[in-house]
């Protein structure tokens, strides 16, 4: 697990290696392309352009009570990354003469979620489920033309996803370590009847595309499912990093206690 200073790096570094997107080429979609993917395209834009105002908050009460300062910094460059993919999404759109939308119904409904809830983990919870279906979206999307630049920006886009997943993965485990078990069980159990709920309605709005891309609806199902529990492996990896050497020192202070009194 990376603490917060190597993310914060991470980030910092990350943005100094980007790919270079052939926008010279210019307009390159057919008539085809263009119709399975514009509106598609459109919602996700419109999905990736949140300024994380919300977020950020969350992440600064955090780092105050916590003492970790790095992870509001790591948080904010990710904020940038996110509205990097919304930038060079709207460039792609303009480029094809698509114009760019405010928002969606479900973006509506991902931004009421994170902000009636409220909390950091409410916020990285909702943003993750987001995340992981977005690494199986631009694989299909990166399948669904023959364009160039799309390609390449989704290959941008999907070396980002991979790591921000990882990111909030990690942060959830370090959020919900002490939690009992079984209250844990019941927060898994809710989270995955949203991220279920949020695979139905992406499939509903972005079929057209993801048939493009090569994904019928057996395989985006399994797909987004096998990024889930990667995900939350990664946080189960990071709460039994986090609980090994907290149980550790209980025990030591546990025989310390001991030999006082028996002194
Ligand atoms: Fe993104
Ligand atoms: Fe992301």
């Amino acid at each position: 697990m990376r603490t917060s200073l190597e993310w914060r790096k991470y980030y910092e570094q990350n943005a100094n290696a980007l790919l270079n997107i052939p926008w010279d080429i210019g307009a390159e979609l057919t008539d085809d392309e263009r119709s399975a993917i514009a509106a598609s395209v459109q919602g996700f834009q419109a999905g990736e352009s949140s300024e994380g105002r919300h977020l950020y908050r969350y992440a600064g009460k955090y780092a105050q009570e916590t003492g970790d300062h790095d992870y509001l910094a790591a948080i904010k460059l990710f904020i940038g990354e996110e509205q990097r993919h919304a930038r060079d999404l709207a460039r792609f759109l303009q480029l094809n003469d698509i114009p760019t939308i405010q928002t969606t119904f479900a973006d509506r409904v991902f931004r009421t979620l994170r902000h009636v809830l409220g909390g950091l983990e409410i916020s990285i919870s909702v943003l993750i489920t987001a995340e992981i279906i977005a690494k199986v979206y631009y694989r299909a999307l990166q399948q669904a033309t023959n364009s160039v630049v799309l390609h390449t920006l989704c290959d941008q886009i999907l070396r980002d996803e991979l790591r921000h997943v990882e990111f909030q993965a990690e942060q959830l485990g370090k959020l919900r370590w002490r939690r009992k078990r079984t209250f844990l069980w019941f927060t898994m159990g809710m989270h995955r009847f949203l991220f279920w709920g949020t695979c139905i309605v992406v499939w509903h709005d972005h079929r057209k595309a993801f048939q493009r891309g090569g994904f019928n609806f057996r395989r985006f199902w399994r797909s987004c499912w096998g990024e889930f529990n990667e995900a939350f492996a990664i946080s189960d990896r990071a709460i039994a990093s986090m609980a090994v050497p907290a149980a550790a020192a209980a025990f030591v202070s546990h025989i310390e206690a001991m030999l006082n009194r028996g002194s």
